[in-house]
């Protein structure tokens, strides 16, 4: 039987890149997935319908550092699948960033790389969690980095970012604790996305350096990310929580 059968996850950023794959993979565990993005979201859930259902996908397009579009997007999901079991915090700015100096980032790009990395869970989870709190149920999952335990360099703001959101995660699920409710944070090592791809820069940074550090010695793609993002949205990890899963191919040494 599916592992999902009967939920409903919300995938922030699950229009591209990593997000993309985790709104297949859920849906393919027989979720029923609202994909919330900046970007269109209507060409993958048209896939999706295709395959699983018309009632098995929604999409709506939003900015997660937006607290009125936040609030619009969970009343949506509510109003169409009249219940979120899982959410999935992926949104964030990353594959646009050009890796530079600490000393050449500009401020205005640090103020919208924590709106959309750290503002932007802060704010699904205050208008998602009430709704689980109330059903004493749910599994938050926040996507922070493998960047975050390395201390990556040239990505100063995204890196920074990114320690945020475990830390969140881990004061977090303290407070949900009560509620049933786990939370914890998915860091993914280096991932070959198509977004990721597409910007040359990471590419020749990263892509030799980090396969070299791992324990095993190739390349990421997202498919390699779906079991932990499944195990940590189902039952599976029941007794799971304030804990990072780090899925590197044994680069970081948690
Ligand atoms: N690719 C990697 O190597 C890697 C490694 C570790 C962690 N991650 C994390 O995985 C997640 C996905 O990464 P990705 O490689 O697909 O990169 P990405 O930059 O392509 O993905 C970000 C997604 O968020 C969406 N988004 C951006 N700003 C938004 C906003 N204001 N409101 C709503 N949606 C917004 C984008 O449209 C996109 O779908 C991110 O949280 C990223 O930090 C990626």
């Amino acid at each position: 039987m599916a592992k999902l059968a009967g939920k409903v996850a919300i995938v922030t950023g699950g229009a591209k890149g990593i997000g993309r794959h985790y709104s297949q993979a859920l849906a393919a565990e027989g979720a029923r997935v609202m994909i919330a993005d900046i970007a269109d979201g209507k060409p993958l859930a048209e896939q999706i319908a295709g395959k699983h259902g018309a009632n098995s996908v929604a999409h709506v397009q939003f900015d997660v550092s937006n607290e009125d579009q936040v609030k619009a997007v969970v009343a949506e999901t509510i109003e169409r699948f009249e219940q979120i079991d899982v959410l999935v915090n992926n949104a964030a700015v990353y594959a646009t960033l050009t890796p530079r100096k600490f000393i050449d980032w500009d401020a205005e790009t640090w103020d919208r790389v924590m709106a959309v990395n750290t503002r932007g869970p802060f704010l699904m989870v205050k208008h998602v969690a009430p709704h689980m709190m109330q059903r004493r149920t749910g599994k938050i999952i926040n996507i922070a980095s493998g960047a975050a335990y390395k201390g990556v360099p040239r990505m100063l703001p995204y890196v920074t970012s990114k320690g945020a959101v475990l830390a969140f995660t881990r004061a977090l699920s303290r407070e949900l604790g009560e509620y049933g409710i786990a939370v914890n944070s998915l860091s993914p090592g280096y991932i070959l996305s198509d977004t990721g791809l597409a910007n040359t820069a990471h590419v020749e940074d990263e892509r030799i350096p980090v396969r070299n550090s791992r324990a095993f010695k190739r390349d990421a793609y997202p498919e390699d990310l779906l079991g932990a993002l499944i195990f940590l949205a189902s039952s599976d990890s029941d007794f799971v929580t304030g804990q990072s899963l780090v899925v590197d191919g044994g680069s970081v040494n948690n």
